[in-house]
């Protein structure tokens, strides 16, 4: 009895990390989106994800992303923390996405967003701060390359570009716009992981 016990334990250990591991190893126990891998090669995923809501504020200007992100960054992490009508506080859940968009002479337009957890998503509190707005992405198809170590404009702009050189097809994704994607916290130092996104254009059949 006490064996068959101890047998029946084993396999809810097991099924309880085969849960864990159907979340990718860099999501680091966080929630994140489930996704569709639709190809791999040795550059880049193509990845389909579903429907995603988020918290986002933005900023025009130049891009300058370690001073600017800390800041967005404060005002996004306000909200989930409690800063909303309902004080309600939300779990964090990754990637922290950043939408890079050219804003011709004024510079970029740079939208941060952070992720809404599932649980959430039918009952949100409304953010306190006016400059954060709700965006829900509709199920979409992104080319992603992925890099590690500490990521700066400077590493996310050279991924950037051995996306679009592996890509090979200027019309594959629109060109005016990218997001650039990072799962730690920036003062995290080890085993990093970090993104670049650009979306892929559907097939006008
Ligand atoms: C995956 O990508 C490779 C390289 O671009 C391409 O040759 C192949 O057809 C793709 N496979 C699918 C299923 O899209
Ligand atoms: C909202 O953004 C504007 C322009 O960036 C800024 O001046 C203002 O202080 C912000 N308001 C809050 C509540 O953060
Ligand atoms: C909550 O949001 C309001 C409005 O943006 C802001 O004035 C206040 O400082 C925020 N409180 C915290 C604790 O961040
Ligand atoms: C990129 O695409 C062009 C035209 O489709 C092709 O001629 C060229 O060989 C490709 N380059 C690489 C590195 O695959």
């Amino acid at each position: 009895m006490k064996l068959m016990f101890l047998g029946f334990i084993g396999i809810l250990m097991l099924s309880t990390s085969n849960n864990a591991s159907a979340s990718p190893w860099f999501c680091k126990g966080l929630e994140c989106p489930k996704f569709n891998l639709l190809n791999k090669t040795k550059d880049y995923e193509v990845r389909q994800y579903g429907s995603l809501t988020w918290v986002t504020t933005s900023h025009i200007g130049q891009w300058k992303s370690d001073i600017l992100g800390e800041l967005l960054f404060k005002n996004l992490f306000s909200y989930i923390e409690g800063n909303n009508t309902m004080k309600k506080q939300l779990d964090l859940a990754v990637p922290l996405l950043t939408k890079l968009e050219s804003a011709g002479d004024r510079g970029s337009i740079y939208t941060m967003h952070l992720l809404i957890p599932r649980e959430n998503i039918d009952h949100l509190p409304s953010p306190l701060n006016t400059n954060l707005t709700f965006i829900t992405i509709p199920p979409s198809t992104y080319y992603i390359r992925s890099f590690d170590g500490v990521a700066y404009d400077r590493q996310y702009m050279k991924v950037l570009q051995e996306l679009v050189n592996a890509i090979n097809d200027t019309g594959a994704y629109p060109d005016d716009f990218f997001y650039t994607a990072t799962y730690d916290h920036p003062q995290v130092k080890e085993n990093r992981h970090n993104e670049v996104w650009l979306l892929k254009k559907e097939k006008i059949p």
